[in-house]
């Protein structure tokens, strides 16, 4: 049996990473396609390093576009590929561009398509990643749902029972795996922070970023945040981020201290020692909810309502009064949770699982 990943973006190099280790760890038979839709040294290779692991064989350097164009053109190398490879499963993790291309090339050409990470909806069909990912949950012969929840959303869509597999969320793992490597202490230095004395920031949706009249209500709302609390916000800039601060001509104000996009240790680090985590990622919700960290989610939904189930994380999306609130009853108090997500043993499953 040979394993083809194929992966494209940071989250999916990080959640993908224990699958591809639990391979070598049983000396399984893979190879890596990565679309290079994030291609930037922070946004990539950075993450190869600190996981350890090997280039990928192939390098499709699609990068960014248009969706039709970067699906396009993914679509077209993926299948070339696959061709020459013929792979016996592909497994594409998530709901970015890469994982709907990978999954379509794929079951066109009746290879066996397992998605990691399936059943999450949003029910919002004006995100991009909604559409990525029921197209892939319905195009897959395996589902690898992180709970009983995600199943659930897969049977109700009448996905037969046989394909579904409840695994956990491998960036369980990851982290349990990563956080045991990382130095604080170094990383909050090199920041210039202290523990529990700062807020971590990440925002790069389009729904929050793509628009002026978004982005300057949330950029007011974090200037109007550092007023209220006296926090500074670390906030690593995404480049889609960056350029749409550039292309409206925004300057965020005092106590918003922006950096370039951070490792992944660095970043476990900075979530882990950090009072509080205002994002719009889903893996960050993850992360933050398995690392004892409260969050407030600056969305209006999110496809990942065990974090809130569990008191880990609370939608305030660019509403400031629910954004101040939020923040003031984690000051008051938090009450510890057990982490949703899985146990840490999701990459050993899911492989073990395709035999
Ligand atoms: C993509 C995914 C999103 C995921 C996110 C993780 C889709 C539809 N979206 O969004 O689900 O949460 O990745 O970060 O697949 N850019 C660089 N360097 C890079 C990569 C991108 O400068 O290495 C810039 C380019 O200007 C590009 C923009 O960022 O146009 C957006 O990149 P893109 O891959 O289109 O989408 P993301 O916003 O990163």
């Amino acid at each position: 049996m040979q394993i083809c990943f194929i992966l494209g973006t940071r989250p999916e190099i990080i959640k993908m990473a224990p699958l591809i280790r639990a391979c070598e760890d049983k000396n399984i038979d893979y190879f890596v396609i990565h679309t290079n839709q994030h291609y930037s040294e922070n946004m990539d290779k950075v993450f190869f390093k600190e996981l350890n692991l090997k280039s990928a064989k192939y390098n499709l350097n699609v990068g960014s576009g248009t969706h039709g164009k970067q699906t396009g053109k993914m679509l077209e190398k993926i299948e070339e590929v696959l061709l020459k490879e013929k792979p016996d499963v592909v497994l594409v993790q998530g709901d970015t561009n890469t994982v709907l291309a990978g999954a379509l090339a794929a079951s066109k050409l009746h290879i066996k398509v397992g998605h990691v990470e399936a059943g999450l909806r949003s029910y919002d069909w004006g995100m991009p990643e909604e559409i990525n990912r029921i197209m892939a949950d319905h195009i897959s012969d395996y589902l690898f749902c992180p709970t009983d929840l995600e199943a659930k959303i897969c049977y109700k869509e009448g996905i037969e029972k046989n394909k579904v597999f409840v695994t956990g969320n491998s960036v369980v793992d990851a982290v349990l795996q990563n956080i045991k490597l990382v130095n604080e202490k170094k990383t909050l230095k090199k920041y210039g922070l202290t523990k529990g004395k700062y807020v971590y920031l990440t925002m790069h949706r389009p729904s929050n970023v793509d628009t002026k009249e978004a982005l300057s209500k949330q950029i007011a709302n974090l200037e109007q945040f550092c007023k209220d609390t006296g926090l500074n916000v670390l906030f690593p800039i995404h480049p889609r981020t960056k350029s749409n601060l550039e292309k409206y001509n925004l300057k965020p104000g005092k106590g918003i201290v922006f950096v370039d996009p951070v490792s992944y240790l660095d970043g476990l680090a900075l979530m882990k020692n950090a009072k509080i985590i205002l994002t719009d990622s889903g893996g960050i919700q993850e992360e933050t909810c398995i690392l004892g960290v409260p969050c407030l989610v600056l969305r209006e939904n999110t496809e990942r309502p065990q974090a809130l189930d569990v008191g880990a994380a609370k939608l305030v999306g660019s509403d400031y009064t629910k954004f101040i609130s939020g923040y003031n009853n984690y000051n008051k108090k938090i009450k510890p949770w057990k982490n949703p997500f899985g146990d840490g043993k999701t990459g050993e499953k899911i492989i073990k699982s395709l035999f």
